[in-house]
C-alpha cells in the first residue's frame, strides 16, 4: 500500500511516498529555514506563504521520484496538528483537494506520532510496545507507545521544549537559528565541565523543565558582560548541551527502569543531537534494553514520517471527511 504523506507544520514543506508504513519510496523537503534564520526564528506568516508556494511542486516531485501518479496512491495522509496554524492549514487544505480530486481516502496524522513513526523507517523490525522520548522545537514528551495508534504520556516539559531551549540559548550566545545544530557545532570544541549549570527541580517524576537552565546561561552572559568580559562560547555551549542532554537522558532512563521497558527510543528534531544519542544508547544498554534511534535524515520534519504513521492510522480506520480542520494544539493521546 502506497501512502502519500504531506507535512507543513513549521518551516519545512515536505511530501513523501512510503510503502506499507516502512519503505521510503521518495522523500522531498523544501524549507524556508534560510529565510527564517534572518529573523532568528520562524516567522509564522513567512512559513505559511512559502508552504503555499512550495507545496504543489514538492508533492509533484515526490510522486515523480517514486515513478507514481496520484492514481497509484492508496491514501493521502497529512499533518493536521499540532503546529503553527497558518502553516498547518496550507497542508490540510492541499491534501483535502488532492484526496477529493483523486477520490482517495484522507488520513489525518498527529505531528508527534509522525516523529515516532520515523523510527519504523530506520528500523523495520521495531514494533510497539516501546518507550520513546519525543523532543522537538515545540514538545518534549516521554511517551509509552502501547500500539501504533495508542499512546500514554508519562512525562513532559513543564515550560520550554528541549529544541526551544537550544534555539533560545543559541540566540543568547549569538549563534544562528536553528539553535540545535549551531549549539552542537560550537560545543564540539568546548569543555562541558567549564560552567556549572543547574538541574532545575520539577514536580512530577518524569517531567522536565528547561526555563531555569536557559536563564542560567543568560546569567552567565550578563555577569560576564558586566565585568567587561565575554563568555567562552564553545565552553558554555558544551556545558549547556551536557546538562540538557543529561536531564533528558536521565528522565527517559528512569522511566525505562521503572516500567521495565525492553525497547527504548528517541524521536524528533532534538534526536539528532549526538550527545543525547550516546547517553541514551549507553544508559539503555546498561538497563538491558534494546535502543532504537532514528537516522539523522528522519529526525527533523519530513513527509515520510507522516506517510508511515498515516499507514497505521489508515489501517486503524482513522480517516477524515472534507470537513477536517487543522489544530494548533492537540495531545498525542487524543481519541
Ligand atoms: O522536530 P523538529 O524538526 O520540528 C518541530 O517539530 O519542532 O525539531 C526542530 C528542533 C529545533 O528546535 C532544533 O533546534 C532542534 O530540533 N534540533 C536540535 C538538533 N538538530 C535540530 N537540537 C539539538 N541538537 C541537534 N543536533
Ligand atoms: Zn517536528
Amino acid at each position: 500500500m502506497y501512502i502519500l504523506g504531506i507535512e507543513s507544520t513549521c518551516d519545512e514543506t515536505a511530501a513523501a511516498i512510503v510503502q506499507d508504513g516502512r519503505r521510503v519510496v521518495s522523500n522531498v523537503i523544501s524549507t524556508s529555514v534560510k529565510e527564517q534564520a534572518l529573523y532568528g526564528g520562524v516567522v509564522p506568516e513567512i512559513a505559511s506563504r512559502r508552504h503555499c508556494e512550495y507545496i504543489s511542486a514538492t508533492t509533484e516531485q515526490a510522486l515523480a521520484d517514486a515513478g507514481l501518479t496520484l492514481a497509484d496512491v492508496d491514501a493521502v495522509a497529512v499533518t493536521f496538528a499540532p503546529g503553527l496554524i497558518g502553516a498547518v492549514l496550507v497542508g490540510v487544505n492541499f491534501a483535502k483537494g488532492l484526496a477529493y480530486g483523486a477520490g482517495k481516502p484522507l488520513v489525518p496524522v498527529h505531528h508527534l506520532r509522525g516523529h515516532i513513526a520515523a523510527l519504523y523507517l530506520t528500523h523495520p523490525e521495531l514494533k510497539p510496545p516501546f518507550l520513546c522520548l519525543v523532543a522537538s522545537g515545540g514538545h518534549s514528551h516521554i511517551v509509552q507507545v502501547e500500539d501504533y495508534t495508542r499512546f500514554k504520556i508519562l512525562g513532559r516539559t513543564v515550560d520550554d521544549a528541549a529544541g526551544e531551549a537550544f534555539d533560545k540559548v543559541a540566540r543568547t550566545l549569538g549563534l544562528p537559528y536553528p539553535g540545535g545544530p549551531s549549539v552542537a557545532a560550537a560545543a564540539k570544541t568546548g569543555n562541558p565541565k567549564a560552567y556549572r549549570l543547574p538541574t532545575p527541580h520539577v514536580e512530577g517524576k518524569y517531567n522536565v523543565s528547561f526555563s531555569g537552565l536557559k536563564t542560567a546561561v543568560l546569567n552567565e552572559v550578563n555577569v560576564a558582560n558586566m565585568k567587561g568580559q565575554a563568555v567562552h562560547v564553545p565552553d558554555l555551549a558544551a556545558s549547556f548541551q551536557e546538562r540538557i542532554a543529561g536531564i533528558l537522558a536521565d528522565k527517559l532512563l528512569l522511566a525505562a527502569a521503572d516500567t521495565g521497558a525492553k525497547q527504548v527510543c528517541l524521536a524528533g528534531g532534538v534526536a539528532a543531537n549526538s550527545r543525547l544519542r550516546s547517553l541514551i544508547n549507553d544508559g539503555a544498554q546498561k538497563l538491558g534494553a534494546q535502543v532504537y534511534l532514528p537516522q539523522l535524515k528522519y529526525c527533523g520534519d519530513n513527509g515520510a514520517m507522516i506517510a508511515a504513521q498515516g499507514y497505521y492510522e489508515y489501517r486503524a480506520g482513522r480517516t477524515a471527511g472534507l470537513e477536517l480542520n487543522g489544530l494548533p494544539t492537540l495531545p498525542i493521546d487524543y481519541e
